[in-house]
């Protein structure tokens, strides 16, 4: 389906500004399988921006302090470096919770703002978060937001968790979910939600691939 019609989306006709497409929502609501792919198919770089949140709670969560501290978070993040990014500490629960706590922190986000900014409007690409549509760019030529139900996320996310041998409740992680969702949509300062102009895509019952041609078709009911 990927490889007929016209040519991918992505391609620019000389002197046109880098394509973007946002791609925002909750936690595992497989936002970033779904980026990744429409990067690759679309021949654009891709940024995992929940990712720098992360490195951010994990940088304090190193040096002894907590997230909730604006003042150690806003140093994190403005040491940030590109190692940090590369850890593979970055995926645990006390990251998980700390990524959203430093994200609340309107320091913090603006010391993120100006890289990512910078990464789409190099070459355009494909980025994953929570404002990526609202704040961090919102003249992106597309802009998708990707749900599932809390009950499909949670389990989704049970199963990772379970695949990494790790053995916890299912009501556990669907209870650490909705606390971090919520957090998440409830803060002051860029606030997860649909920009006014998403498409919205509900990937509850859909698998990878389904979930792919879904947002494939959406990327190119709006890039025409
Ligand atoms: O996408 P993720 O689960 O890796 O993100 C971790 C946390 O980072 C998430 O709970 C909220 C925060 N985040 C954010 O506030 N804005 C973004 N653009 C990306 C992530």
């Amino acid at each position: 389906m990927t490889g007929d019609g016209p040519a991918a989306p992505g391609v620019e006709a000389p002197g046109s500004p880098p394509v973007v497409v946002a791609v925002d929502g909750p936690a595992a609501a497989g936002k970033g399988t779904l980026a990744r792919r429409l990067a690759r198919e679309m021949g654009l770089p891709y940024l995992d921006t929940g990712l720098l949140y992360r490195a951010v709670a994990r940088q304090v969560l190193l040096r002894g302090g907590v997230p909730t501290d604006a003042a150690a978070a806003e140093t994190a993040a403005r040491a940030l470096r590109a190692e940090d990014l590369a850890r593979d500490d970055l995926r645990g629960p006390d990251v998980d919770q700390g990524a959203s706590q430093v994200a609340a922190i309107p320091a913090v986000r603006a010391a993120l703002l100006d890289f990512q900014r910078g990464f789409a409007a190099r070459h355009g690409g494909v980025l994953d978060g929570r404002d990526i549509g609202t704040v961090v760019c919102p003249d992106a030529a597309v802009k998708l937001f990707v749900t599932a139900s809390a009950e499909a996320r949670a389990e989704r996310r049970w199963r990772e968790r379970e695949g990494r041998g790790e053995e916890i409740p299912f009501a556990e992680v669907a209870a650490e979910m909705a606390v971090r969702d919520a957090r998440d949509a409830a803060r002051d300062v860029a606030p997860m939600r649909p920009a006014a102009d998403a498409l919205l895509l509900d990937t509850t019952g859909l698998d990878v691939e389904a979930a792919f041609h879904a947002a494939w078709k959406l990327v190119r009911l709006r890039l025409g």
